[in-house]
């Protein structure tokens, strides 16, 4: 074999070599490729074996030469494409990986308010736009202020009108998650300062079954009035005033006679715009002189009223909710289109 013939196949086989290397799609396929060209059974090796039969030394020399310098150029072209391939996998990584900012850019949504902390809010601006201060008690109470307190002494009849969650603590029974915001009354009557003008909104519990119109765990805003010479005149301009402050101008209210054991005397109120129908929004009557006792107040000198009502129930009026349960399920289609 002539020294020429030899660095003409090593040219074919290198240039055949880099050829196949530029078809490698990944690591692995690249590994059998520089196999095949610059392994044991290759035509490189195979050439390069062959070279020592040659009796031209100065042919073998060059030949030699060749067929190391074709070696050493496919493995730079081989570790070329291997970086090439490590690369764009990584990038293809990197894009699959990549959050989409652009979805944030579009929609630019922050969230808002719960409908019911809407109108506990808009409750308390009304009501601090009329004079009240507002106060918040514990959800977790002595059966004293929910109960006795309130002119409801153990084994009392109207206690079993509240289906009461006990919790484990104290002598059983002692203690419980309240079942109105009327406790916060006692609270206020012991700690602050007469004449009292408060309101005091929050949750409450109560042992039911969900269902359209109930839930155990809801939320209340009770009103407390402890002034002197405070009659029920008073009570019903109050209740009159915050009709047409929160719900409207066009809104009247109503009260019916009806029974408290902290109240006397009690009535339920209910609320109507000008054509519609009318709306029972909760309970309310002069402070029983019991309670304003219990409240270390004097009722000989003093005289108050009170009133409580759901809020929950006047979110789902306002915004025409069918089920109670659909407002605490935080089903996102439910939740935005408030
Ligand atoms: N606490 C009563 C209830 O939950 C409502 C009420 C409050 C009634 C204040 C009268 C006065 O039903």
């Amino acid at each position: 074999m002539s020294s020429e013939s030899n660095v003409d196949s090593i040219g074919q086989a290198l240039a055949a070599a880099t050829a196949a290397v530029a078809t490698a799609g990944d690591a692995d396929s690249l590994r059998r490729i520089a196999n095949e060209y610059s392994g044991k059974q290759s035509a490189l090796v195979a050439i390069k074996s062959s070279l020592g039969a040659m009796t031209d030394v100065e042919a073998r020399k060059v030949a030699g030469r060749a067929v190391n310098a074709a070696l050493q150029t496919l493995d730079a072209v081989v570790a070329e494409r291997l970086v090439a391939l490590e690369r764009a996998a990584a990038g293809h990584a990197a894009a699959s990986e990549a959050m989409d900012l652009t979805e944030h850019l579009a929609r630019r949504s922050r969230g808002h308010a719960h409908i019911v902390t809407q109108a506990w809010e808009r409750l308390e601006d009304v009501f601090v736009g009329m004079g009240f201060k507002v106060a918040e008690g514990p959800e977790v109470e002595t059966d004293f202020n929910n109960f006795t307190a309130l002119n409801m002494p153990p084994n009392h009849p109207a206690r079993s009108n509240f289906d009461t969650l006990f919790v484990k603590y104290g002598e059983p029974g002692s203690t419980l998650l309240r079942t109105h915001t009327s406790p916060v009354q006692i609270r206020v009557m012991q700690e602050w300062d007469l004449p009292i003008y408060a309101v005091m909104p929050g949750r409450v519990f109560r042992r039911d079954t969900p269902d359209a119109t109930h839930m155990p765990v809801f939320h209340q805003i009770e009103g407390l009035v402890v002034d002197k010479g405070i009659t029920f005149a008073h009570l019903a301009g109050t209740i009159e005033a915050f009709t047409k402050a929160f719900f409207g101008s066009e809104f009247t209210s109503r009260l019916r006679p009806s029974y408290f054991p902290f109240t006397e005397p009690s009535a339920e109120f209910d609320v109507r715009s000008a054509n519609g129908k009318w709306v029972e929004l909760g309970g309310c009557g002069m402070v029983h002189p019991n309670v304003l006792q219990a409240g270390g107040i004097d009722p000989e000198v003093y005289t108050g009223f009170a009133f409580g009502f759901g809020i929950d129930r006047m979110a789902k009026e306002r915004h025409e909710v069918a089920d109670l349960r659909d407002m605490y399920a935080n089903d996102l289609r439910f939740v935005r289109q408030f």
